[in-house]
């Protein structure tokens, strides 16, 4: 959700933020801008659209010449898209000019005074208001844009990442964070600001991730300064020095991410377990559970936090945690769990489910568990995001960058995770004995090369989709473990082709959706030999005598779904509890085919955010 990039050094400016901006498009935006530094003027293009567009407009407009400017990415919440609110925007004196990710929630009332001070609006944004406000401080308090920035946003309520600059000043750009993620990539003599390190990985690995309620002015010629926004502080930067490479946030010869990261995902499960899964030594060993087993052994109950995707995954750990380790599961959707005054003691523990790491409900929600004093794990995917330091202890997934907007390696390196720390707490608890340990963490080992496995029914998938791909409703079910995977099915459908679709456990069909069956309704069955097979079957019994059409995801070799089913797709055999990491691939597959075929933007669909930082 809106992406930022700036660049302050010796090199041209603009193409780094062009490819920056382009690098964030994932994020999810409906326009965007760039403002440069010429040595005399500010030069600012923005337009509703792409950022293809943005270069068509900045190219014919503008002069591009400059060794300092910032960029945006904008996802609409204050006004429309439209590119008079587009990023960035200037204050009234065309001076200072900003970006802004995140939301300023008491805009109105400072406009109110702003307005009664003189000064004019032009963007129904709240991110005119707050340059207009650093502005303002600037001028009654007499002081530098540093401490102008800071006095401002302590008169604010909300979440921002800022990047802004002054032009009597161009030797510095000035950036903030609460909330919103803020990157600073440093380099030799020349620093790059960005959501997040992909903007600036070709140029220096080394990045300081600003944490909450911190700025820094980064000054060309000079270390970068940290301090707190609130009381002043001095804070000292950590430079990490990141293992992202290039190769990994581009396409690699695919047509989409989306589809990269389908086909990733055998090896995405192996990093996931690298190194945990000790199967020869009959071992599961994380860090994070490691030392605080006590507080999982010793807990009331787990309670998972998650949206979208990540709380499907969560959805497929209560059925692991329940059936292998046998300690109660709560799964919430974060947006819901955080205003609703939950019972929550110390002798609960919160796992916290997000890809980006940097969901704003998810936060809230562990900021809320950790008051009522849970203990709380993450389980994200990406390093050094605002809720793997947020929480007490937790596991990364490993599955690497996902770009696609659509959750594909991330869901199931979630459940690879969630799945080792289940098998791990089953074993302390003693619901296993060493034998059936070892067959699972053997058979989660088979897994890699299964889902490759899964993956060459590909061709028959694109077949299938171009049967549907005209559909406008589609039906999704599935049983036990494989419920979930039929709500992530269809929430993938919905997300990248746009067709209405619903997942349902298979029996409750008969409560409702069974309504809706005629020969025009695609049901998509998950039939997987293990997990109430038999009931499954007579489900589909009931479409076919209803003239549904059955597509069912079944195990290799099934012989009596194939007797009823217009179309078939075999995964390999595995466990019950580690078939939803099979049968979701295929369903993953028929979405991505299917936009496709419709035309629409897979990576990026419409209104849709890869990382929701705003609630
Ligand atoms: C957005 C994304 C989804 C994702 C969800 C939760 O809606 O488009 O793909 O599942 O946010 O994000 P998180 O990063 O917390 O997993």
């Amino acid at each position: 959700m809106c992406g930022i990039v700036g660049y302050i050094g010796y090199r041209d400016a603009y193409p780094i933020l062009i490819k920056g901006l382009q690098r964030l498009e994932y994020r999810g935006y409906d326009s965007a801008g760039v403002a440069l530094f010429d040595g005399t003027n500010i030069n600012l293009a923005k337009t509703k659209g792409k950022v293809e567009d943005l270069n068509k407009k900045a190219e014919t407009d503008i002069s591009l010449k400059g060794t300092l400017g910032i960029g945006h990415t904008r996802w609409a919440t204050h006004g429309v898209p439209n590119d008079i609110n587009s990023h960035p925007h200037y204050s009234n004196s065309g001076n200072l000019v900003i970006i802004h990710n995140g939301i300023i929630e008491n805009y109105e009332s400072i406009k109110k005074e702003l307005l009664k001070r003189g000064y004019t609006f032009h963007s129904e944004t709240d991110t005119e208001v707050l340059v207009n406000l650093i502005e303002e401080v600037q001028k009654t308090e007499d002081v530098k844009l540093g401490k102008a920035v800071q006095i401002a946003l302590n008169q604010v309520v909300g979440a921002y990442a800022i990047a802004v600059f002054d032009l009597k000043k161009p030797d510095e750009i000035v950036v903030a964070k609460l909330g919103s993620p803020l990157a600073i990539g440093v380099g030799d003599k020349e620093f790059f600001i960005a959501s997040d390190a992909s903007p600036f990985i070709e140029f220096t690995n080394n990045a300081v991730y600003l944490e909450d309620e911190e700025m820094a002015i980064v000054r060309l010629g000079k270390e970068i300064k940290l301090r707190k926004i609130k009381d002043d502080a001095i804070a000292y930067p950590n430079i990490l020095e990141l293992q992202l490479n290039l190769e990994e946030i581009e396409k690699g010869g695919y047509e989409h991410f989306m589809l990269k990261e389908i086909y990733e995902q055998p090896r995405a499960i192996l990093d996931t377990y690298r190194g945990r899964l000790l199967a020869d030594q009959g071992l599961i060993r994380m860090a994070g559970i490691d030392q605080n087993l006590e507080k999982f052994l010793n807990a009331n109950r787990i309670i998972i936090v998650a949206c979208g995707t990540s709380w499907h995954a969560g959805l497929v750990a209560e059925y692991i945690f329940e059936d292998l380790a046998r300690i109660p599961v709560e799964v919430e959707y974060a947006s819901e769990f955080r205003y609703r005054n939950p019972v929550i003691t110390d002798k609960d523990v919160l796992i916290a489910i997000s890809q980006s790491g940097e969901t704003a409900d998810t936060l809230a929600a562990i900021k809320l568990a950790k008051e009522k004093g849970a203990f709380v794990f993450g389980v994200c995917n990406v390093v050094g995001s605002s809720i793997a330091r947020e929480t007490d202890a937790g596991a990364y997934t490993h599955a690497g960058p996902e770009i696609g907007v659509a959750s594909t390696k991330a869901f199931t390196t979630q459940i690879t995770v969630l799945t080792l720390i289940a098998l791990k707490l089953a074993k302390e608890k003693g619901e296993f004995s060493s034998s059936k340990f070892h067959e699972f963490l053997t058979e989660l080992e088979t897994i890699p090369a299964k889902v490759e496995k899964a993956l060459e029914s590909n061709t028959l998938i694109e077949i299938i989709a171009d049967v549907y791909k005209d559909s406008e409703n589609c039906l999704y079910l599935g049983r036990g473990y494989n419920f979930p995977v039929a709500l992530e099915g269809a929430l993938k459908l919905k997300e990248i082709s746009y067709i209405h679709a619903e997942g349902y456990p298979a029996a409750e069909m008969k409560h409702g959706p069974i309504a809706l069956i005629d020969e025009q309704m695609p049901v998509i069955v998950i039939a997987t030999k293990k997990g109430h097979y038999e009931k499954v079957v007579s489900n589909i019994q009931e479409i076919k005598s209803r003239k549904g059409k059955i597509i069912a995801v079944v195990t290799e070799g099934d012989k009596q779904v194939r007797s009823l089913a217009d179309h078939v797709v075999e995964v390999p055999e595995t466990l019950e509890s580690l078939t939803p990491l099979l049968t979701t691939i295929p369903l993953q597959l028929l979405s991505y085919h299917i936009a496709v075929m419709r035309g629409c933007n897979v990576d990026q669909p419409r209104n849709l955010a890869k990382s929701v930082t705003v609630e």
